[in-house]
């Protein structure tokens, strides 16, 4: 049965909750990334609340989102300059008006596809970022060094890994070391399982 993701949003309102613990983790990691307009992404961007409230005034962002009513509540919560798709996220094409981004939002995706699509996406990051672009990212539990080590592997620096002991969930922040490629539509990076 398919995952009901408005419910999983719930969890945020929870006070203290691994996911609002999270949540705080994602933007700290965002604001200083956030100091100036910039060009956005968010891959599976349930309601966009990690990223939504900080956007200085002036950036251009596109917020990838499948389930219509958590792309509503974002487009709500959305400031000028930020496109939400109602969409699949797992292919490049919605992608196109904001790449190169300087920004890339993976949170809550590496959990959910097989790991030969993480690989996959990862590989193709340098298509949808600008240089020195940065890609923040959560994975739970042990995944993470998994995660960790494709980064590593197609030439991103690690900024930033977080790891509370008493949580299960893990956030990375990586910068692009390597020059970008060209941004390739159509292009199938992961399917949600
Ligand atoms: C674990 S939640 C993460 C949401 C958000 N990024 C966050 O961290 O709060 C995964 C989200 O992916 C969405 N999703 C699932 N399949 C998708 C697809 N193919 N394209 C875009 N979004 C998808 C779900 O509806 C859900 O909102």
């Amino acid at each position: 049965m398919a995952r009901d993701w408005v419910r999983w949003h719930d969890e945020y309102d929870v006070p203290g909750s691994s996911l609002a613990r999270r949540l705080e983790v994602v933007r700290d990691c965002l604001r200083p990334l956030l100091d100036r307009p910039r060009r956005v992404l968010s891959m599976c961007a349930g309601d966009g609340r990690d990223v939504l409230p900080l956007l200085p005034a002036g950036s251009q962002a596109v917020l990838v989102e499948w389930d219509p009513a958590l792309a509503a509540r974002a487009e709500q919560a959305a400031p000028a300059g930020v496109t939400v798709v109602t969409g699949d996220a797992g292919i490049t094409d919605p992608y196109a008006p904001v790449a190169p981004a300087e920004v890339v939002l993976a949170c809550g995706v590496f959990g959910n596809i097989p790991y030969a699509d993480t690989c996959r996406t990862i590989e193709a990051l340098p298509t949808l970022l600008a240089p020195g672009g940065t890609v923040v990212w959560t994975r739970a539990g042990a995944g993470a060094a998994e995660v960790r080590d494709v980064f590593a592997a197609n030439g991103f620096d690690e900024l930033a890994f977080h790891e509370p002991p008493d949580a299960r969930f893990r956030v990375g922040v990586h910068r692009l070391r390597r020059p970008p490629e060209p941004f390739v539509p159509g292009l199938r990076l992961f399917t949600f399982v």
